[in-house]
This record gives C-alpha cells, structure tokens and sequence, in this order.
C-alpha cells in the first residue's frame, strides 16, 4: 500500500504563490493543501527551495507551468521524503533528497518525480542542495550533451556569474576544458575566474570577441552557452572555431540578431538550444542518472560547490525576485523553508 498519506502529515501547509502576473510585489504567502503524491511521483518536505530567474518569467506571466505542473513557482528543492506514491522504490521514506520540479517548489511540501530526485551528498547542507538541480540539469543537457564540449576544448560562458554562468564555469573546468566567461561587473568577472575561468570579460568595458580572439591566439572557441541571445550572434558566430557549437538557452538581450549564414557553413557550425521545464519526465530521469554517475562525485568531494550569494526565508520571495531582476545576484538565491534547511 502507498503511504501517500500518513497520519504525521498535516493537510495544509504554507507556500508562496502569483495570484496575478506582475512585479515581484504579487508573491503572496498563502495556505495550501498538502499535495498527495501520484503514481511515479515522492512527497517532500522542503528543506529548502532554490529561486531561478525563470521563477521571475512565470511570475510576470512569460512562463507559465507545463500541463499538469503545480501553479506554485519553485524548480527546485532539497528536503526529505516523507510519503511515496505507487509505483516507486527510490527514493524512500526519510531519504535526502534534492528534486528537479516543473513547479511547487515555493512551499513546504512538494512532490516530485521519483526519477527527477538525487541523494543529497553528505557533505553538503539542504540550502547548497536546493541550489543545484536547476542549473545542473540545465548545463549538462546543454553545454555536455547539446554542446558535445569535450576535455581540452574551450568554452566561453556568457553571464558567467549568474546561476547558471557559476555551474557552467565550474564544470567546464572540472571536466577538462578551458573556460571563458563574460559578466557584467569586474566583482563578477573576479568570481568567474575564482571558479575556474581562465579570463572573465567585462562586457562594460571591453568587447568579448576582441578579448577571447587574442587570447586563444585567434584559434576562437568551441563551444559557447549563451543566455543573451539577439545582440551577441554575429560576435559569438565570428568566435567560433571550425565545428564550434552555439547553445541558447535564454535570449535575456533579445531573441532577435543578424547571423551570417556564410559563416555557418564554412565553418561547420552547430546552432542549437532547449528548454528543460518542458522536456518529458523521462528524458529529466535519463539526465539525473547522468549527473548522478558524472557529476556527483564532484559534489560528494565537495570538489565543486553550488555558488549561493544569499539565503532567505520563505516570507522574503518578493526581495529574491527583486535581487535577481536587478541582476544583483552572483550565483544563486535560496528560500530557507524548514529549520534544518
Ligand atoms: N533553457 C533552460 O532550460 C533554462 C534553464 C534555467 C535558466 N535559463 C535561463 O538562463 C538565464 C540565467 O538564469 P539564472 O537563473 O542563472 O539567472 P540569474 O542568476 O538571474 O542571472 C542572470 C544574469 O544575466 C545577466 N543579464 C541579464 N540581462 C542581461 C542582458 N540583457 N545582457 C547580458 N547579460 C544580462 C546578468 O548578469 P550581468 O550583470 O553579468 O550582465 C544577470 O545577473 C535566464 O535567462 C534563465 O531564464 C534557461
């Protein structure tokens, strides 16, 4: 029988939700039921939710959940499983988990796909935890399987000391390549090299092409993971050697820019990108068990940590949106949910 709903667990409980599209003043606290998980899916008690910048897109109403998908905001969290659906072996009961959602994050309980939740590594807190499913199965799935980046290569990481831009860099370097950022502040760009970048630019004060040709003595790059989209094109499609590969995965500058097709061609390039929210169940779980096999070495050695500028509680989603739409953040922003978070 399911233990879907064990007399421990209470019936409602506190969360974060958009009662309306808008500024990050429309977070509002609220009550809700505690969600009962489905075939497939773990019931969680959050320890702690990490925030994302598309949190900040569903939020204004650019992003809204998936079919099926809580209407809470939150792509991630850490915590302990405390009631399992049909149908699922792994994780257990009192596992730490931490689990990719498609929503329900900001609240705490949330349930998640049994295939979509990793061990917590030991050596790691709840807060650190919830910092690094969305942006891990985002860089794997795009900069290791789109991008094909391979040991010795280069990478060059545009928004270097966002959320996404703290991961990239570090595993890039963990896995062997040669690493490039962009940010927009010589304290981000100082963060970007502190991590594993060979040379971070500011893209303030000097243009990236100019920087990245003279340093890679005018060989270019590999593989570039762009969040900027429109106004860097015809650059990143100058800087790309032959067979290079150019994966979008936001366009946070414009989704619109000018490419020379010419250069595509002659240079055997590779334009790609995703979106991971939308991908199916299955495909999150083949990319779980890729990080797990990979990456979580790295994490249990505490050889690569997930970058965390500031924690915050529950109440203070509203000033975690704030923070990351005034661009203020270097790496992530986690929401503390229980006491152990
Ligand atoms: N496709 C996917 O599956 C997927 C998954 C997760 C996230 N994303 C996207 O990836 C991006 C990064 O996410 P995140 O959570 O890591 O964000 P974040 O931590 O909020 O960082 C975003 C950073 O982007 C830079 N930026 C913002 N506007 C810019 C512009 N117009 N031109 C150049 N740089 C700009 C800013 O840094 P500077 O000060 O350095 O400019 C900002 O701090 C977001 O757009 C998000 O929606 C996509």
């Amino acid at each position: 029988m399911s233990d879907a709903v064990r007399p421990a667990l209470p019936s409602s409980m506190q969360a974060v939700e958009i009662p309306e599209a808008g500024p990050p003043e429309v977070l509002r606290v609220c009550t809700r039921p505690v969600p009962v998980p489905q075939f497939g899916e773990v019931l969680i008690r959050v320890a702690a939710a990490g925030v994302n910048r598309p949190d900040c897109l569903q939020r204004a109403g650019g992003y809204p959940p998936p079919p099926g998908a809580s209407d809470l905001p939150g792509l991630e969290v850490a915590g302990t499983v405390v009631a399992t659906g049909p149908g699922v072996s792994v994780p257990a009961s009192g596992d730490r988990v931490c689990a990719l959602v498609a929503g329900g994050g900001y609240a705490a309980y949330c349930v998640a796909p049994a295939v979509q939740c990793l061990p917590v590594p030991a050596a790691l807190s709840s807060v650190e935890a919830a910092a690094i499913p969305e942006t891990f199965f985002t860089v794997w799935a795009n900069v290791f399987e789109l991008g094909r980046l391979a040991r010795g290569e280069i990478l060059l990481v545009h928004g270097g000391a966002s959320g996404i831009g703290t991961t990239a860099i570090q595993l890039g370097a963990a896995f062997g390549a040669r690493v490039f950022a962009t940010a927009g502040s010589d304290e981000k760009c100082a963060l970007c090299v502190d991590l594993g970048a060979e040379r971070a630019v500011n893209y303030r004060r000097e243009k990236f092409l100019d920087v990245l040709q003279d340093a890679t003595g005018k060989q270019g790059v590999d593989v570039i993971l762009d969040i900027v989209g429109g106004p860097y094109v015809a650059d990143n499609i100058r800087l790309l050697r032959q067979n290079g590969r150019l994966v979008y995965i936001a366009a946070l500058g414009g989704a619109k820019g000018e490419l020379n097709v010419g250069q595509v061609f002659v240079k055997r390039l590779t334009i790609t990108g995703s979106t991971l929210r939308n991908r199916p169940s299955e495909e999150k779980g083949r990319i779980a068990r890729a990080l797990e096999q990979q990456v979580w070495p790295l994490l249990v050695q505490r050889a690569i940590v997930p970058v965390i500028q500031q924690v915050l509680p529950l109440e203070s989603a509203v000033q975690a949106h704030r923070l990351l739409e005034a661009n203020e953040a270097m790496g992530k922003i986690v929401l503390r949910i229980a006491a152990d978070g």
